[in-house]
């Protein structure tokens, strides 16, 4: 059974599950291990950790403890309690209508990230004139449609993580500070913060920067000097703002004190600080590394609303979370009815009932005409919780069960020929997308969306489903 203990309940002899923090703000090789001795209880301590999964089928148990299934259900009652607000995302125009600009928008961001850390790493200044325009392109396409580029933002390439994490900070303060309700200003400089938050990764050896694997505890201390770095670097960068080094320099800075490199706590540090990092975190939990399979941004979420308890402000993890939507655009969900679906878009009025678009009968196993279901419109909040109207019965799993999203639409034998391109007319359709299926971003974006992805195009999935069959274990869980 897996129980969450706190550390101070923790014994030799236990087995550890789950360290229950972000993988990159913690020293351990592996992710499960039996503690052998004291000496692993106070690393534990010392990285910050408070809360720990046990298995207790692997190791000692702690009686009074709850499971992790009691965790997670008044976790999920806290958050329905919280979500029913207003969506702070911003829908001037439909994301279909914003997505080509915010592709242009989030490529020229990239060759800007990417000049500018070059040029660092070859001991040049930071010129600010590159990046405000970017940044103030960002914010219009944001105030436009948040949903769009924010959707984009989740494409990661291996290689070039470390550019592309900036630019998804960036693009993620922004949209954060907007639903903050800040003045453009104000906005404007956490994104410029955002962008270059990292630009001291530049200063760190490659051969640790990019190491394809978990690096050792004296690695890992070299690593946690890009802080330092980057405040050094834009303290003398020209016209650069206080609210754009902060950024910077408490991204890494935990609420309770347990973050580096000056171990600040509360309100010792910044909001913007507070604030980039939850952005940083969220951005980093949900890409791909080649050590690290990403999450799901449901799971994500989640995972940092659980955490704030210690390490980050909750007042602003549930801004935060009405900022992007309980389940981003993208994901994968089962309705109570058991239609599965893609969500298209956040409901202005609640944040658990999001527009769907749904494709599937799990109950039936075929594929259906594509609808756009609104989990909110013409039931009222009253309607709803008697559940009457068509809710989320659940996120779809479709990393964690081996199913991928786009073998999951091969499978179903929506119309998709083995031609790729009549694939990605399908997904297309399926999302509510109307971009051309020839376009190689918007396919990335889409994939993007639905997890699994850049092997999805290459790997159609015949070889682990039949057509016109679905591996039912994986959604009927
Ligand atoms: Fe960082």
């Amino acid at each position: 059974m897996i129980k969450c203990i706190n550390v101070s309940d923790l014994r030799p002899g236990m087995f550890i599950h789950d360290l229950n923090c972000d993988w990159m703000s913690h020293p351990f090789l592996l992710k499960r291990f039996l503690i052998k001795d004291e000496a692993e209880i106070e690393k534990i301590t010392d990285s910050g950790i408070h809360e720990v999964y046990i298995d207790t089928g692997k190791g000692m148990d702690v009686a009074h403890a709850p499971t992790v299934t009691e965790v997670k259900r008044q976790l999920e009652e806290e958050i329905r309690e919280f979500a029913q607000h207003e969506s702070a995302l911003v829908r001037k125009v439909e994301a279909a209508e914003e997505f080509d600009r915010a592709r242009q928008i989030h490529q020229e961001a990239h060759q800007i990230v990417r000049g500018i850390m070059q040029d660092v790493r070859l001991g040049k200044q930071v010129q600010l004139e590159r990046v405000e325009p970017s940044v103030a392109r960002m914010t219009e396409s944001i105030l436009r449609n948040g949903g769009a580029l924010l959707s984009l933002c989740r494409i990661k390439h291996k290689d070039d993580y470390t550019f592309l994490h900036s630019v998804s900070v960036g693009a993620l303060m922004v949209s954060f500070c907007n639903a903050m309700d800040m003045d453009a200003q104000t906005i404007h400089e956490a994104g410029i913060g955002g962008m270059l938050h990292d630009i001291g990764k530049m200063k760190i050896p490659d051969s640790v920067l990019n190491k394809p694997g978990k690096l050792t505890d004296q690695e890992f201390a070299v690593m946690k000097c890009h802080v330092v770095e980057s405040k050094k670097i834009l303290s003398v960068t020209e016209g650069i703002t206080q609210i754009a080094i902060n950024v910077a320099a408490q991204h890494h800075e935990r609420h309770d004190g347990s973050g580096y490199p000056l171990g600040l706590k509360g309100d010792q540090i910044s909001q913007l600080g507070q604030m980039a990092a939850i952005v940083d975190v969220y951005d980093a939990l949900t890409s791909d590394r080649c050590y690290h399979k990403g999450m799901a941004p449901t799971d994500a979420l989640r995972k940092i609303y659980e955490w704030s308890k210690f390490h980050f402000n909750p007042t602003l993890v549930q801004a935060f979370m009405r900022s992007i939507g309980i389940y981003p655009v993208g994901t994968l969900v089962k309705l109570e009815s058991g239609r599965l679906g893609v969500v298209i878009e956040q409901n202005d009025n609640n944040l658990i009932a999001p527009k769907v678009k749904v494709f599937f009968s799990t109950r039936s196993n075929t594929h259906i005409p594509p609808e756009v279901v609104d989990l909110s419109r013409g039931t009222g909040r009253q309607r709803w919780r008697q559940d009457r109207a068509p809710r989320i019965g659940r996120k779809v799993a479709d990393r964690s069960a081996a199913l991928s999203v786009t073998d999951f639409l091969y499978s179903a034998n929506l119309g998709v020929g083995r031609n790729s391109s009549q694939r990605h007319l399908l997904l297309q359709g399926a999302a509510g997308f109307t971009d051309s299926a020839s376009n190689p971003d918007i396919k990335q974006m889409i994939h993007a969306g639905r997890g699994k992805i850049y092997q999805c195009s290459r790997h159609p999935g015949t070889r682990r489903f039949q057509r016109n069959q679905v591996d039912r274990r994986h959604l009927q869980r």
